[in-house]
């Protein structure tokens, strides 16, 4: 049973916890000035930019498919774990398994992300389980939700350094996190790197960003990138495919 506070949790895995701010009633970081979420609408957000991004509504009505890995960038909120676990048991087949596996640095606690995710009533069925669970999320890594049938994992440190202790490889990769401008700790060659280790023939990637050093970088380590219109007023964002160094 869970009896534990939030600050007690968050000194035990060694995370660095950052309470929520909130602007214009979305949640917001005054650390990175920046948006969870975009104020268009981060639900449709997500859909379009990492589910249709990596084309998941096609790739999971596959008959055949009995499992599916996606790593992600910045677990945040959850909304985009809550909105891919809502497709998956929609699409998927029952026996079918969803690993979900997201790094984050900056971890929000428990009484946030509660406040967060009611944003989403649509999402409630989805959300509540995660809340009862989100505090042994951060203990034990790993949870398994909704009869079993998706397993989120949430690695707590920098993404390019806690990825590089993860061994799972990746079918899509939602390349999340503020924006490279206000970010640049993180979208660094060095992340790119990481995802193309985890990355294989089949493995898509998708970007709400279009910046021309996460382009460039990802064409580096060995990803086909490209641009499409970007979700709400963003231009352009990116997504595409691992196909491995040119030799050359
Ligand atoms: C725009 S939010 C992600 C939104 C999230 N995917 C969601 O569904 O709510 C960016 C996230 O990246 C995290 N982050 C920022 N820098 C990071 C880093 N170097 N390594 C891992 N996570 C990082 C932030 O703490 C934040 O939670």
């Amino acid at each position: 049973m869970l009896k534990r506070d939030d600050t007690t949790l968050l000194d035990e895995t060694n995370a660095n916890p950052r309470k929520l701010a909130w602007r214009d009633g979305l949640p917001y970081s005054t650390e990175f000035q920046d948006v969870y979420f975009s104020s268009d609408n981060g639900l449709l957000e997500t859909e379009y930019v990492f589910l249709q991004g990596n084309d998941l509504p096609v790739r999971w009505q596959h008959p055949d498919l009995t499992q599916f890995t996606i790593i992600e960038t910045g677990f945040g909120t959850g909304l985009n774990f809550l909105c891919a676990a809502k497709l998956w048991l929609a699409h998927a087949p029952e026996h079918a398994i969803l690993h979900f596996i997201s790094v984050e640095k900056y971890p929000l606690m428990l009484n946030d992300i509660s406040v967060a995710l009611a944003l989403w009533p649509q999402l409630t069925a989805l959300s509540t389980p995660l809340l009862h669970q989100y505090n042994a999320l951060m203990d034990q890594e790993t949870i398994s939700l909704y009869d079993n049938r998706v397993q989120l994992s949430v690695h707590i440190g920098d993404a390019t350094e806690r990825l590089a202790r993860i061994t799972n490889m990746a079918d899509a990769c939602f390349l999340d996190g503020f924006s490279p401008a206000k970010n640049p700790e993180m979208w660094h060659a060095g992340l790119f790197c990481e995802m193309a280790k985890h990355a294989q023939a089949s493995t898509t990637f998708a970007t709400f960003t279009s910046a021309g050093d996460v382009r460039r970088g990802l064409i580096a380590a060995g990803f086909k990138v490209s641009k499409r219109p970007g979700f709400g007023k963003k231009r352009e964002m990116l997504c595409g495919e691992f196909i491995g160094m040119h030799n050359g």
